[in-house]
């Protein structure tokens, strides 16, 4: 059946098309059609796939607060030298409702050491010579003042790092210690043991990495927001996704219980832990230790635009459905108004002081505001209403976007388009993860869209191609190559769209729910996918402004198999034209570049290529398929080449306009 699968996929796009002879393009320099917006080229984030908690999240420890559904889920009894004791869960939710349970060590033995172990997100990873940061809020509840022996243990169980913290007394405080790992190892634990006897209360025990991005404390895997980073992304769309909708409205995102101090973030269950059978992730939680705050900041590093996505009073259409009766929905509304306080109040504000407390005292300039994720249905009409209608007149500077339902072509998706535009929404979310036949079929998805309607933003898609057991496998060079041809009709209708984001982001091969992903990490390493670079090179190489490439007198949307875009910067002087021949035979092209502007005599060109289009990388073979740079000589204005079978060019070209 596979067999036939994939043999019916090649057949329809990468059949074999022979004698496609010479293609003459043609570039018109000095006439810009559209303008780019800075920040078409963005990301997507969501919680899935261990995407925040054991992901860009860098805190090592599992279920730190012990409110997991099973509150031992991640711990086990740990005891050396003789020392033995017991493990107590205790929960005091009158006092604490948000943060209830903590754990106790009754250590009974004079001798020896008692009290548990982590194991991490799939464990820990840990570098040699690294120094790694450990705290714990902590009391003493009976015997003499304790000393706890913190631990790493390497996957062979012999302790690779150690420290002592003492100061224990009868009030709940915060005790830190830092300990440096002499190994690397990705599957490394964390012991916490009371020496001798005595009985202590622990909660929200955590080990960072010191090494975080940007050395913020308890901050985010830097190699992972490295990856983000070099994307030079024009916004951030976070959190999601469906975990904005939740399961049900009780499991919701709220964004106000993930701001303040991390140990009064209300801790929930994770939507994509149970959402899948096959993937069922009974330890996925969300900590919320990346947060709101954390987002922005976030946002504000990779000097993108924040886009935040709020739930409009809908859980998930797939699961429960359940609705805020129309009546009830002011909760909801406010809570748009308030993270508008928050991102932008100023500081006297009640949100704006609470962003100036957690220490940004200025406005994180958010701009664009989602009201619910992926809904349909009128429905989602009358709610979409309700926001609007206040939002508009509270805030007229924010510009709101609107969903279109999952799919990018039913009937849900027109109703919705309709309504919207009747509505006057700036942009409305469009979400396809189809074939990669679908992505080289629609290049020309765009050309004929009302110009006078929304903006469009891509919000979410990604080519889905053949299934194969490895994780990664899914991102083939295939897809990607149609979804860099796709792209081609993004940047020529970059009047219409103005955002567009690849999804899902991120996945831990070993706890994921859902693939294709752009980028692919375990507790060390780090992998760009094919996508991942079709991405960044249209994030890096982008232009302001978008020009007019054609073959007799029409765009290339598929004619012989190619596609072709081509944009210019007039500031940093350059034109860029992208290119991708989808065949499986090489095509000679040449492009004439008409108009007044004089070229350097040498271009810089990018291009990514594979000879099966169903490679892909992998931690051990990163780089099997990245972009290979290189420089073509220009004859005046003409650009002469023969473009390789299944390949994806980028032609960057220094102009004096
Ligand atoms: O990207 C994965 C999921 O796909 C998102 O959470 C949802 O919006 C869509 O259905």
């Amino acid at each position: 059946m596979k067999k036939l699968l994939l043999s019916l996929i090649f057949s329809t796009i990468i059949a074999a098309t022979p004698g496609m002879g010479q293609s003459r393009l043609t570039l018109e320099v000095d006439h810009a059609t559209a303008a780019i917006k800075p920040y078409m080229w963005g990301i997507f984030f969501e919680d899935i796939n261990f995407g925040a908690d054991g992901g860009l999240y860098a805190e090592l420890v599992k279920n730190r607060s012990f409110e997991f559904y099973e509150p031992m889920m991640g711990w086990k009894e740990a005891s050396k030298e003789e020392g033995n004791g017991k493990i107590f869960i205790l929960k005091r939710e009158q006092k604490k409702p948000v943060n209830p349970t903590y754990l106790r060590i009754d250590s009974r033995n004079d001798q020896g050491l008692y009290g548990v172990v982590n194991e991490g997100f799939r464990g820990m990873g840990v570098r040699a010579n690294e120094r790694y940061n450990f705290s714990v809020i902590a009391r003493k509840a009976d015997g003499d003042t304790p000393e706890v022996v913190v631990e790493l243990v390497n996957s062979e169980g012999s302790v690779i790092g150690q420290t002592t913290i003492t100061g224990f007394t009868k009030e709940w405080q915060k005790l830190e210690g830092s300990l440096t790992s002499s190994q690397t190892d990705p599957k490394a634990s964390l012991r916490v043991m009371v020496k001798g006897k005595g009985i202590v209360d622990m909660d929200m025990i955590s080990l960072f990495p010191e090494n975080t991005w940007k050395n913020r404390k308890n901050g985010l895997r830097a190699d992972l927001v490295q990856m983000l980073y070099d994307l030079k992304p024009g916004f951030l769309r976070f959190p999601g996704g469906c975990i904005v909708e939740g399961h049900d409205l009780s499991l919701r995102y709220q964004w106000k219980k993930t701001v303040g101090p991390v140990e009064e973030r209300e801790m929930i269950i994770n939507r994509w832990n149970t959402e899948f059978m096959h993937r069922h992730t009974p330890d996925y939680f969300q900590s919320f230790g990346l947060g709101f705050y954390e987002y922005f900041l976030l946002a504000e590093d990779l000097g993108a635009e924040p886009l935040p996505i709020l739930n409009c009073g809908m859980a998930c259409q797939y699961n429960t459905g359940e609705l805020v009766p129309l009546d009830e929905l002011d909760p909801y509304i406010q809570d748009a108004l308030d993270l508008i306080e928050f991102a932008n109040g100023d500081t006297t504000t009640q949100w704006g002081k609470l962003r100036a407390q957690m220490g940004h005292p200025q406005p994180f300039n958010l701009k664009f505001l989602g009201i619910g994720n992926e809904q349909w249905g009128e429905q989602y009409v009358e709610r979409y209403q309700k926001f609007a209608e206040v939002l508009r007149q509270k805030h007229p500077e924010i510009m709101l976007v609107g969903g279109s339902g999952p799919k990018p072509e039913d009937e849900r998706f027109h109703y919705l388009w309709n309504e919207m535009k009747d509505e006057e929404v700036d942009l409305i979310d469009e979400h396809y993860y189809m074939s990669p036949d679908w992505f080289f079929s629609n290049a020309d998805r765009y050309d004929d869209y009302d110009r006078n309607g929304p903006k469009v933003f891509a919000g979410e898609y990604a080519a889905h191609g053949p299934e194969k057991e490895y994780p990664l496998s899914k991102n083939t060079w295939l897809s990607a190559l149609s979804e860099a041809a796709f792209m081609t009709g993004l940047v020529r209708n970059a009047d219409v769209v103005n955002m567009a984001s690849y999804a899902p982001l991120m996945a831990h091969v070993e706890a994921w729910q859902w693939r294709p992903d752009l980028i692919w990490f375990d507790n060390l390493n780090v992998v760009g996918t094919p996508n991942y670079y079709v991405q960044k090179l249209y994030s890096t190489c982008t232009g302001n402004e978008v020009l007019n490439i054609t073959k007799d007198g029409s765009p290339l949307t598929g004619q012989n198999k190619l596609y072709a875009s081509a944009s210019r910067d007039k500031n940093n002087g350059k034109v860029y034209i992208k290119l991708v021949n989808a065949s499986n035979n090489s095509q000679e092209v040449i492009i004439n570049m008409n108009g007044n502007a004089k070229f350097d005599k040498k271009a810089t060109v990018y291009l990514m290529t594979a000879d099966d289009p169903l490679a892909y990388n992998t931690f051990e073979t990163p780089k099997k398929v990245v972009p290979v740079q290189s420089t073509i000589k220009i004859k005046g204005k003409v650009i002469h080449e023969t473009l390789q079978p299944m390949s994806f060019y980028v032609f960057e070209i220094g102009a004096k306009f």
